[in-house]
């Protein structure tokens, strides 16, 4: 099979203008790439054997590539049950997720293929099978012929519940030493669990270049000696996780070293700054060498990077940190791949960095120039690190400037990251499978869900760049964390200054300040009187001293409680900014000044703040349905009907054309997606969050922003390329956000196939195909009026238009929502609606009248063949997903001399 040397034109967002037209690129495109230098050809793969289990014939996946079902095959056993998937999960391919082999008794798989180093990838979808419950099955697989354990005890079901997962895939590299590969599946039956049975849907076995061979990693140790660490040729690992650091996720048909994925580190990010990432610089080229051929990482990964940011003074407070869950008690290869693509980065000493994994040093004095001799060459280090204990824990890998040598810029770079598990002495690589913090409902796909979660219905509030949630084939759960290595100082200051400016306000505490309150509040000196000052006193007795119990999100800029004031007599969301945070103070600081200024019912309301002991604390109303997106997917709360979520959609875009419109200077959110628009008790939907918001261009026609804030997935396209805020930005992050109320799925889901993870380019290349009402929410089939829907559809379409220009302006927006309301309205009066949304099952209309449970995938097989390259515009955006990142608000994508 061959090499599909698929450069993909690029993909990241800040340089797509630039690399779209890269004529190198293309040309790598085209060609066997075979003119290069010797060592930088093509990595052929001499097997890649893809086997579809409890299939018969031939059939492509989303990605391209042919699997062969394994009825008949050399391969597989004989005589083993093959079943297929009771439900198919919406997000969840069909190949080669459909179908399955099942059995209560060892299997085994034997690939006589001769001794090599191979990938191994398990692929499974938990879902009732032959009547077998998904959660009842628990199994090991191992390598006999290698003494090898890979899984042990192994729950899909628990897994995909934990991690919020569709499917699993497990990646391993083997390097077998007997003629023959046995993977051998062992149902794991024991007193707790008598019915346990095995399954596998998928199995690749494909050749791995030599991806370990080259120089020793160095083991990462307390003194930082780091000492090298050479791993027998013959070690098996896992691979954990594999990012594209500061770029798209890459598909295995793209990779350039044994059909790998990597997935973008947007999610793996923690920290209050991610940094910038960015695209090489149009005239560098990336040039592979023997040290680094070509199959150790795509050029996609090489032609983008994350760096700290402009100012040195704020990255010498902050380390650009990932944080990854791995299973305590092994060893891992943490390998770093770097490589300078700004054409100004080609002397050594302009910009070093210390390297620290797990807060230890793995290198002190990083020089990428020095390390690769150049500009635009690539170059990796690897790295060991041990760890302890037992159950997940968190591996961090922080990368800080070194200043020691006084370098050009003080700065630091990552081009592409992966984490591999090593085996254990004993053969193993099994570690314990995730514990979900939440009691499942029932199976991803199916089966019964007969008990209620008793997870109240009110969580809920002011969440600002909140995550809570998780994505991609290796998850974890995002932590929001900090740490300054450095510099921690910098933020602390004595006690009484705060970190408010006090030019802010003017006059500060005048003399008309007086206690207003029985709880000790003063009137604040604040624009607007109708904003609090709380003491610190305060607000630890309304968040009974920031009980956890209270917590309601965490997000980049710190955690968000529930609260009560005034005695109890006020429900509150108290969100607790990160006193170190040298970014976040310009947020809070934006938020106060503008929502103490804007007053609208369908803007949340700041009812105070408090700024004493460097505490940045913003007091909001409480809201009791928490944020829209809770209501859409992912989420055990009853689904909103389609009129409920018209009146939310129509609320939100009155509060946003206020915001453009009715304040002294047109304000743009910049950050508009479903977790942003938060619901009170009435379901009255309020436009939240305004860390990002920035007076508009009409103020200030100077102002070029620099830094494209805001989230992936609702990020507009002529934003990244033209880095100039217009209104019309917020106009496209609205446009996804009605799409996602439409669809009920994430403004992007890396899981899916390419072509369906971001939603915005999924829903218009749906709606431009008029089969748009096959991928709307299975909840809304037979309860949209035809006309209401053609209305709402067009809306969010011409929202999301490439062009701001070609975008409604937010007023419009409003009145074809209204529009679309008095056409469901007038639909439902005259009963060709039957009566609305309660009327389960009517199978009245013609929207999306076919059964939203049948396992037809059918949109995703027509477009397969259609080996689509075109990441369109749209997708520059498309980094990242669901707006969950831990700190979306600091996402910046742009000015790409990080320095
Ligand atoms: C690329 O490799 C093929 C086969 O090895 C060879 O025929 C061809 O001449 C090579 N092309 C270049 C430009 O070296
Ligand atoms: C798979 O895709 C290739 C081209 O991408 C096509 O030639 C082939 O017929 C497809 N095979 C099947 C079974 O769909
Ligand atoms: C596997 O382990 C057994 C006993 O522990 C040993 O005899 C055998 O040589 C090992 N095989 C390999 C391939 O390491
Ligand atoms: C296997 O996993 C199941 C479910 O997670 C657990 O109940 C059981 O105790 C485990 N058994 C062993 C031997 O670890
Ligand atoms: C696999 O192991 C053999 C030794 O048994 C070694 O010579 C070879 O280089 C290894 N291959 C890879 C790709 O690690
Ligand atoms: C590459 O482009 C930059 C500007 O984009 C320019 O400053 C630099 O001189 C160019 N370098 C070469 C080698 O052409
Ligand atoms: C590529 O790297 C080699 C050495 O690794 C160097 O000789 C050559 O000049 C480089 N080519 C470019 C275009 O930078
Ligand atoms: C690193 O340090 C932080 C804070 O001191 C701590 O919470 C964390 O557990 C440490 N991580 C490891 C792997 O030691």
């Amino acid at each position: 099979m061959g090499c599909s040397w698929f450069v993909a034109l690029n993909l990241l967002g800040a340089c797509a203008a630039l690399m779209a037209l890269a004529p190198v690129a293309r040309a790598q495109a085209q060609g066997g790439g075979n003119s290069s230098a010797p060592a930088a050809g093509p990595f052929v793969t001499r097997d890649n054997i893809l086997l579809d289990c409890g299939a018969t014939g031939q059939a492509n996946d989303t990605d391209g590539r042919l699997w062969s079902g394994d009825a008949g095959s050399k391969y597989a056993p004989a005589n083993l049950a093959s079943a297929t998937a009771a439900v198919q999960g919406p997000s969840v391919p069909q190949i080669p997720y459909l179908t399955a082999r099942v059995s209560a008794a060892p299997f085994t798989y034997s690939f006589p293929l001769g001794p090599d180093r191979k990938f191994v990838r398990l692929h499974f979808y938990p879902a009732n099978y032959n009547n077998r419950a998904a959660a009842d099955a628990l199994f090991s697989v191992s390598v006999p012929t290698a003494n090898l354990t890979l899984l042990y005890n192994f729950s899909a079901y628990q897994t995909t519940v934990a991690l919020n997962l569709g499917y699993v895939v497990r990646e391993f590299s083997v390097n077998f030493t007997a003629p023959t590969l046995d993977l051998t599946f062992t149902p794991e039956k024991g007193p707790g669990h008598p019915n346990a049975y095995a399954f596998v849907n998928g199995i690749e076995v494909v050749s791995s270049p030599d991806l370990f061979g080259k120089s020793p990693p160095s083991l990462v140790t307390s003194d930082g000696t780091g000492q090298p660490f050479p791993i027998d040729a013959t070690t098996a690992m896992q691979t954990m996780y594999r990012l594209n650091v500061g770029g798209n996720a890459i598909s295995s048909s793209k990779d350039t070293g044994g059909y790998r994925s990597w997935l973008d580190d947007s999610l793996y990010i923690t920290g209050a700054a991610s940094g910038v990432s960015y695209g090489k610089d149009e005239n560098v080229t990336i040039n592979y060498s023997d040290n680094v051929p070509r199959y150790v990482a795509p050029e996609d990964v090489y032609s983008s990077a994350r760096s700290m940011g402009p100012d040195k003074n704020v990255n010498l407070n902050f380390n650009l940190s990932w944080t990854m869950q791995v299973d305590a008690g092994f060893q891992y290869l943490v390998r770093l791949h770097f490589c300078e693509i700004q054409s100004e980065m080609t002397k050594p000493n302009q910009r070093v960095f210390n390297i620290y994994i797990n807060n230890q040093t793995a290198f002190s004095g990083a020089d990428v120039i020095l390390w690769s001799q150049g500009l635009g060459s690539p170059v990796y280090k690897d790295y060991v690190v041990s760890t302890l204990g037992s159950g997940s824990m968190d591996l961090l890998v922080e990368l800080h400037p070194d200043i020691r040598n006084k370098p050009q810029y003080y700065n630091a770079i990552l081009n592409g990251m992966e984490v591999f598990k090593l085996q254990l002495n004993n053969g193993s690589l099994a570690g314990l499978n995730p514990v979900p913090s939440v009691v499942p409902t029932g199976p991803g796909g199916g089966g019964d869900s007969g008990k209620k979660s008793s997870v109240g219905p009110i969580v809920g509030g002011v969440i600002g760049g909140v995550v809570v949630l998780v994505l991609g084939c290796c998850c974890f759960f995002v932590i929001c964390k900090r740490r300054t290595r450095s510099g921690n100082d910098a933020g602390v200051s004595d006690g009484h200054s705060g970190w408010l400016p006090l030019s802010l306000y003017g006059n500060s505490h005048t003399s008309n300040s007086a206690k207003s309150h029985t709880t000790g509040s003063y009137a604040s000196s604040l624009p607007s009187n109708l904003c609090r000052h709380f003491s610190f006193v305060e607000i630890k007795a309304a968040t009974n001293n920031f009980d956890e119990s209270l917590l309601l999100g965490v997000g980049g800029f710190g955690k968000v409680y529930r609260g009560e004031i005034d005695g109890g007599a006020t429900k509150v969301a108290i969100k607790r900014g990160n006193p170190f945070s040298g970014q976040g103070v310009h947020e809070f600081q934006t938020e106060i000044e503008l929502l103490s200024k804007l007053r609208h019912r369908h803007l949340v309301s700041l009812i105070g703040y408090c700024e004493e002991k460097n505490e940045m604390i913003l007091v909001y109303d409480y809201m009791a349905h928490g944020t829209l997106r809770e209501h859409l997917y992912k989420t055990q709360n009853a689904p909103l009907s389609w009129r409920q979520r018209l009146d939310i959609c129509i609320a939100a875009a009155r509060g946003l054309h206020y915001l453009h419109t009715g304040a002294k200077h047109s304000i743009i959110h910049r950050d508009v997606k479903t977790t942003n628009i938060l619901l009170d008790e009435k379901w009255v939907a309020k436009v939240s969050d305004f860390g990002l918001s920035k007076t508009g261009p009409s103020m200030d026609h100077t102002h070029v922003s620099t830094v494209v804030k805001g989230s992936f997935g609702y990020l507009d396209p002529e934003y990244f390329r033209r880095q100039q805020l217009t209104d019309k930005s917020d106009v496209y992050s609205f446009g996804v956000v009605l799409f996602e109320v439409l669809c009920a799925r994430p403004a992007l889901n890396p899981t899916l196939p390419n072509e369906e993870v971001s939603l915005a380019e999924w829903a218009v290349r749906c709606q431009k195909k008029g089969i748009l009402d096959q991928i709307i929410d299975p909840h809304l089939k037979g309860k949209i009026s035809p006309e209401c829907f053609k209305k709402f559809a067009e809306t969010a379409e011409n929202c999301v238009s490439d062009q701001g220009i070609d975008r409604p302006s937010m007023g419009d927006v409003l009145w074809n929502l209204e529009f679309a309301l008095q056409l469901q309205e007038s639909s439902e009066e005259s009963g060709s609606l039957g009566c609305g949304m309660s009327d389960e099952g009517t199978p009245l209309m013609i929207i999306g009248k076919e059964d939203p449970n049948a396992p037809s995938n059918e949109s995703s097989t027509t477009t397969t063949t259609t080996t689509s390259i075109s990441m369109g515009e749209q997708s520059i955006a498309s980094i990242d997903s669901d707006g969950l990142t831990p700190s979306a608000v600091f996402s910046q994508i742009m000015n790409p001399k990080g320095r």
